[in-house]
């Protein structure tokens, strides 16, 4: 019997991972400032977190600002945060009504302290929702994860709480930012670019990968399900023979 399924049918993964890219790009060509297409973006967002919620995916988790995005010009920087808060508080409706539960993973320290009251103000708003988890990876680098999880496993160590011979697996994925988060099942790109871009190294593992080539602003359901329709046709060995 073959595995291979028909093209009509999506088969809407477990979890998914999304790298949000383009959203400059799509400005430029419409010859439109570049925040033009981050506000563009957030209306994808809004679209992709309903679809996501409304087709059953489990964990949902977008790559909102990585922590090398710090490097770019701080009128950027600014406004990218002034969409994320607007979009942490319009959307509180719509996250509740779709039975959203929203997660942050990144580090909080460089964070302005609005952006971290709105943040955990929705965090704590949808904590009862038994829906889908939606995971904003926000000043998120995926070595910096590593290093704070290494970080925590070596002071418990140092304070006679865990043995070395005790970290595995488990243990490091237990340290992570979000640990209830299950392991992406399906990594989406958009803009084309065929790169992991330091988001979610532990967890990817075993992700399968679809580059999407239209730009953030312009994904939409129509997208999503050609992605799903792809990830159907995916034979998963997880390095074993079928
Ligand atoms: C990549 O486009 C996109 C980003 C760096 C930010 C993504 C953010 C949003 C879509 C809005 C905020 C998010 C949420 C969850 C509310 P780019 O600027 O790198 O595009 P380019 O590579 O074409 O220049």
């Amino acid at each position: 019997m073959s595995s291979r399924r028909d093209d009509s049918e999506p088969v809407v993964p477990r979890s998914v991972a999304v790298i949000m890219d383009g959203n400059g790009r799509w400005a430029k060509r419409a010859g439109l400032e570049r925040i033009r297409g981050h506000e563009r973006g957030i209306d994808a967002v809004r679209t992709t977190v309903t679809e996501c919620a409304q087709l059953g995916v489990e964990a949902l988790t977008l790559y909102a600002f990585s922590e090398e995005n710090w490097q770019r010009p701080q009128r950027e920087i600014d406004l990218l945060f002034k969409l994320l808060l607007r979009f942490l508080v319009d959307e509180r409706p719509t996250l509740m009504r779709n039975g959203v539960r929203l997660l942050h993973a990144g580090r909080r320290e460089r964070l302005a302290p609005a952006v971290l009251r709105t943040l955990d103000e929705t965090i704590a708003l949808t904590a009862g929702n038994t829906g889908m988890l939606l995971c904003l990876a926000i000043s998120y680098g995926g070595r910096q994860e590593l290093v704070d999880a290494m970080q925590s496993l070596a002071r418990r160590v140092a304070a006679g709480e865990l043995r070395p011979e005790q970290i595995d697996d488990a243990a490091i994925r237990a340290a992570l930012y979000q640990p209830q988060v299950p392991d992406p099942d399906l990594l989406i790109r958009t803009a084309g670019e065929r790169r992991i871009s330091n988001f979610l190294l532990w967890q990817i593992s075993y992700a399968e990968i679809w580059v999407s080539d239209v730009c953030w602003p312009d994904f939409g359901r129509e997208q999503l399900l050609e992605a799903f329709r792809d990830y159907g046709r995916r034979v998963r060995k997880f390095g074993k023979v079928l």
